[in-house]
């Protein structure tokens, strides 16, 4: 097992990607505290994973309330004495309208969960792995960032909260190597999860002509390489963005 004796915060745990991840990490030893905005189901998750209680604990969360975020990582570490992996994936993609009709505070809504919720996290755990001589910090963002996302109303938001990301990820990086933490970022294609489920059923063959490996993705890809990204292996790299897209964008 790749992760034993390690623990994991995920944001976003009860979704299609954050879900895939904390099971992904289970299964290969990690404790992992699943932090999400949606109590239900978050319920549900613990049902579906059935781990037991020592592997997995849930917390209502939104990571767009700093002070939420640093109580609930500083209770994290209280509860499991450590925290070794910040996965950042809770995400929101509005449903867009014309763009200049977009209210501004639908811009400053997925900007507050995109890109502050990520920092946000990041700065409350920093301290702790600073301490600790290492960590992971894993950002995810988007293969949106690098061909611009849809047009629409909420596509300009979410493709820009995304591009923060990849700076984000660049920036935090660059301050915390030198105390052995590593920080990068998956930049998922199209992939199945209840985000994409309004439309990407209908539109994945014709998707899929424009991918180089035929299909779109599915949440497991995107926990395969955050497991990579989270174990020894990827020791000596930080800083990157990893495209897990079947090849959508180059970059
Ligand atoms: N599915 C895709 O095609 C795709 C592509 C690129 C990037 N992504 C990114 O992957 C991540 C996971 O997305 P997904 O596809 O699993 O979507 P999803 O909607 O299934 O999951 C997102 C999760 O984040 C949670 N969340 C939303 N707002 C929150 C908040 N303020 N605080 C805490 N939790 C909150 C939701 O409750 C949900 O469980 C997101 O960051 C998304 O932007 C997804």
């Amino acid at each position: 097992m790749r992760l034993e004796n390690l623990t994991a915060f995920v944001t976003g745990a009860s979704g299609g990607l954050g879900l895939a991840i904390a099971e992904r990490f289970i299964a290969e030893g990690a404790t992992i505290v699943a932090a999400d905005i949606d109590r239900d189901r978050l319920d549900q998750m613990a049902e579906t994973i059935g781990a037991d209680g020592d592997q997995l604990t849930t917390v209502v969360l939104d990571v767009s309330n700093y002070d939420d975020v640093k109580a609930a990582i500083n209770q994290a570490i209280a509860d499991n004495g450590q925290l070794d992996i910040l996965i950042n994936n809770a995400g929101f993609s509005p449903k867009g309208t014309y763009w200049l009709e977009t209210d501004i505070a639908e811009w400053q809504r997925v900007l507050d969960i995109n890109l502050n919720g990520e920092y946000f996290c990041a700065r409350s755990v920093a301290q702790h792995m600073i301490d600790r001589q290492g960590g992971r910090i894993i950002n995810i963002s988007s293969s949106a960032w690098r061909h611009g996302g849809v047009a629409a109303g909420g596509g300009i938001p979410y493709t820009s909260s995304k591009a923060g990301v990849i700076g984000l990820t660049r920036s935090l990086a660059k301050a915390l190597g030198a105390y052995g933490i590593t920080v990068n970022a998956i930049a998922p294609g199209p992939t199945h999860s209840p985000m994409t489920e309004s439309w990407l059923p209908q539109s994945q063959d014709k998707l899929s002509e424009s991918i180089p490996l035929g299909r779109v993705g599915e949440p497991k890809d995107i926990a395969n390489a955050a497991l990579f990204l989270a174990s020894d292996e990827a020791s000596f790299i930080t800083g990157q963005c990893l495209d897990v897209n079947g090849g959508l964008t180059f970059s």
